[in-house]
């Protein structure tokens, strides 16, 4: 069984300027103690599919079909008061630029402890000793458990919201680009620390980032999405080796050097997904250099092929 299944979902966010499909009919599964990563580029719906999990979706958006079921039980049609009691031991996440997110009059300390004050039930002594020991196990110096975000550097902040997130010891664990915008020095740091994490705590988690070089680090799998659809999914060495959609074979020659120096993402040719009245057909289609005529008119269904999942009329029989 899987520890988190979504199943169809779609979500949309309705704006004067139309319906976008932020999210549409994705499905993907995460084993117990794998790590799947979620690669695309900008606006692609990485985001909004991890805010669904958690569901943190707020109007204009909305899950318009689909299950997310997380040890068997629909996230979808959980009340708040069940999806409370979820976040923070069942799921959590550390979201997208997370660390400008903490609050500048409140010591770290606090603010770590204020998950365990609500999830555990524990008196706020223990909770402040357990924030302590949290601390240390960032690799933060148990110290700095009253100072101020503003006396954190950024990638201790990070570590800091890390803390945060994985204090109520969750099973499942959603990281949006942890490590954007530090220095690569700080980014291999906390590599080793979610790597670290993910063994001492037996975190299964869904991880999403631009730099290929940290997907293929961390992830077992990688889901590859292209305007609200995922496109392909496979194992990371097989579609690193041998990416078999057009999109995935241009991200991944976008990016320079797997081993070499990391670099942002580069620009791929062509016009970036739309996600209001999006053509008929294959999203990418537009952007494809072995577009097919079926390609114009028809959307590709998901096929699977030798344990890997392509969603390309070049690989419809
Ligand atoms: N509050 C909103 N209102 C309207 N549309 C939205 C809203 N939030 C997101 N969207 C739409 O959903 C799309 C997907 O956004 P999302 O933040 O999930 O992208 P992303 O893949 O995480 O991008 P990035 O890599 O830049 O973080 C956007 O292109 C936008 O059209
Ligand atoms: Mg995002």
């Amino acid at each position: 069984m899987s520890l988190l299944e979504v199943d169809d979902l779609r979500l949309y966010f309705y704006t004067k300027r139309g319906t976008a499909k932020a999210v549409d009919r994705v499905g993907f599964r995460v084993e117990k103690n794998e790590t799947l990563g979620l690669i695309g580029e900008s606006g692609c719906g990485k985001t909004t599919t991890a805010l669904a999990i958690m569901k943190l979706i707020k109007p204009p958006g909305q899950i318009v079909h689909g299950k997310i079921l997380f040890q068997d039980r629909d996230i979808v049609s959980l009340d708040k008061e069940d999806m409370r009691e979820l976040r923070g031991k069942g799921l959590a996440i550390i979201r997208q630029e997370a660390q400008n997110s903490l609050n500048p009059v409140m010591s770290i300390g606090k603010q770590i402890a204020e998950g365990l004050l609500v999830h555990d039930k524990i008196g706020k002594k223990e909770a402040w000793e357990r924030a302590e020991h949290q601390l240390g196990l960032v690799g933060l110096d148990t110290k700095m458990i009253s100072h101020f975000p503003h006396e954190f550097s950024g990638g201790m902040k990070q570590r800091a919201v890390i803390a945060m997130a994985t204090v109520c010891r969750p099973q499942f664990l959603i990281l949006d680009e942890p490590t954007t915008g530090l220095d690569v020095i700080v980014q291999r740091q906390l590599l080793s620390l979610i790597n670290h994490l993910k063994q001492e705590l037996g975190l299964t988690a869904l991880l999403i980032a631009h730099d290929l070089a940290v997907i293929a680090e961390t992830c077992d799998r990688v889901a590859v999405m292209y305007a609200g659809k995922i496109v392909e999914h496979s194992d990371t060495v097989s579609l690193y080796r041998k990416p078999l959609h057009p999109y995935s074979q241009a991200l991944l020659s976008a990016y320079p050097n797997l081993k070499g120096e990391k670099k942002q993402l580069r620009s791929i040719p062509g016009v970036p997904p739309r996600l209001i009245n999006t053509p008929y057909g294959c999203k990418f289609e537009p952007r494809c250099s072995y577009a097919l005529e079926a390609c114009k008119h028809q959307e590709p269904e998901m096929m699977y092929q030798d344990g890997r999942y392509v969603a390309c009329h070049l690989f419809q029989a």
